[in-house]
Formats: C-alpha cells, sequence, structure tokens
C-alpha cells in the first residue's frame, strides 16, 4: 500500500459531482513534476506539447511514441499523487485498433501512468471503447485538434456547437472518462460541461468547464514565441534565469565567482 494514494479517474468524476474544480498541468521533466504534485495539482499531462515547449518543433506533429514513453517513465517516478495521463502522439492511435492497444498499452506498462488522452471525434469511439475494455483508461481530446493543424488551416477557436456536442457524447458514450476542450466557445463548453456526466477540462474553453488545464512553460513564462490567449503568465521565468545568467556571466568575468565560501582549501 503506497503511503499516499494516488488520484485516480474516479476521483475526478466525484470532484466534478462536488462541484470542486480540477486543475491540470503538463509536466516533461523530474523536478517540474514534482513541484506540481507537491503544490496539490490533482493531475499532470506528459502532452505532446513537448514536441514544441521542449523539442523546439513547430507543432506537436514530430514527437513520437518512445520519446512520450521516456519523458512520461521520468514524470511518473517524480510523482505520488496525481493522476497522469499520457498524450497518444500522431499517429499512434490512427493504424488499427490492435495497433492503438499495443502502443497505450506500451505507456501505461512503461510509465507508472495511469491514462492515455487521444484527439478525437466521434469517428474514434470505437478506439475509446476498445482501449477501455483493455482496461486502459482515456481522456477524450474534443475541438482545436492541434495534430490536425494542417487540415484545419491554422489553430482556431471551434464554434461548430452540432458536432462538438456531438463528438463529447460520443467520447463519453464510448467510455471516456474526461473530455478536454480545446478553443472551444465559453457558450459551448457550458452546454458540454452541462450534459456530460464525465468532468470537462477546459483550454482556452472558459471557466464554466469542471477543470482547467495550462501548458506549464507558457504559466511560467518559459516559452520562446508565441503564447495563446487564453493562457495566464503566472511568472517570468525566462526573465528570472536570464537576470541568474548574466550576474553569473559577469562574476566569473569579474572574478567574484567561485568566493572563499565556495571554494575548498
Ligand atoms: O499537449 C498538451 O499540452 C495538450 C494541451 C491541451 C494541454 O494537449
Amino acid at each position: 500500500m503506497p503511503a499516499t494514494p494516488r488520484t485516480t479517474v474516479k476521483d475526478l468524476s466525484a470532484m466534478k459531482a462536488r462541484g470542486h474544480k480540477i486543475t491540470m498541468l503538463t509536466a516533461y521533466d523530474f523536478p517540474t513534476a514534482r513541484l506540481l504534485d507537491e503544490a496539490g495539482v490533482e493531475t499532470i499531462l506528459v502532452g505532446d506539447s513537448m514536441s514544441m515547449v521542449v523539442q523546439g518543433h513547430e507543432n506537436t506533429l514530430p514527437v513520437t511514441l518512445d520519446q512520450i514513453i521516456y519523458h512520461a517513465e521520468i514524470v511518473g517516478r517524480a510523482v505520488e499523487r496525481a493522476l497522469i495521463v499520457v498524450d497518444m502522439p500522431f499517429p499512434t492511435y490512427h493504424l488499427g485498433i490492435h495497433k492503438t492497444i499495443e502502443n497505450a498499452a506500451r505507456i501505461i506498462k512503461e510509465t507508472r501512468c495511469q491514462a492515455v488522452k487521444l484527439e478525437c471525434g466521434a469517428a474514434q469511439a470505437e478506439i475509446i471503447t476498445a482501449l477501455v475494455s483493455a482496461g486502459i483508461p482515456v481522456m477524450a481530446h474534443v475541438g482545436l485538434s492541434p495534430q490536425a493543424v494542417h487540415q484545419l488551416g491554422g489553430y482556431k477557436v471551434q464554434r461548430d456547437e452540432e458536432r462538438l456536442l456531438n463528438d463529447a457524447e460520443t467520447a463519453e458514450a464510448a467510455g471516456a472518462f474526461s473530455v478536454l476542450l480545446e478553443c472551444v466557445s465559453s457558450n459551448i463548453a457550458k452546454k458540454i460541461t452541462e450534459k456530460l456526466r464525465v468532468p470537462t477540462i477546459g483550454i482556452g474553453a472558459g471557466a464554466v468547464c469542471d477543470g482547467q488545464v495550462l501548458v506549464v512553460n507558457d504559466m511560467l513564462g518559459l516559452t520562446n514565441g508565441y503564447v495563446p490567449r487564453f493562457a495566464r503568465k503566472y511568472a517570468d521565468l525566462q526573465g528570472v534565469i536570464t537576470d541568474a545568467v548574466t550576474r553569473f556571466r559577469d562574476d566569473v568575468r569579474n572574478g567574484d565567482f567561485p568566493g572563499d565560501a565556495e571554494s575548498y582549501k
């Protein structure tokens, strides 16, 4: 029996029932995952956003299954309490049900993480059901699908109410334990949140969702370049790091580092 019980997918449903808002942040490394866990965030996402914020790619498409498993295993070792969800990279769930289960099972077996997330519409219902039947909890990512950026022609707010409601309801009926809503107009997110029994987690989907997720690099002020309007910046770590590194550089150049206290006799 572990000292601190891990958050489970059932706990998230109970939180929705109690009206207790769920918090979720991304993490890709040990120290960040440990800090988020100790701060009491209930859910950690090893997101395919790592392709952009860690690997420096222009979109989420290049990250591979082996790479996300590498990071998820590190995050899994750091976390004692939070539920950890791992993104299935493109196209690890597009090549048939057998291959999808094989790929998702690798994530669960190799990482101490408890669930996978897939970008899906109603067309992926069969895949969700197959994963759930294999005992693998699924978070359905509905709305803006960054993995379909070339098909969508850019990152745009999603306003097709009928399609979004259908995608979310189909995902719930197929067995998803939660629906993440990305870049969905707030009034549609409200309707979906009220209709579903499972919790909705929003990113750019308004305050009414049952929980909120952000990319940790965006909220800590560590992202280079474009940051979406929905990402509130809670810290300026870029400024903190640049200041520390500049002072180190100057101290070394001036002979002020190392001092006596940092040297051995
Ligand atoms: O990969 C990611 O970071 C995501 C966001 C929606 C949080 O999926």
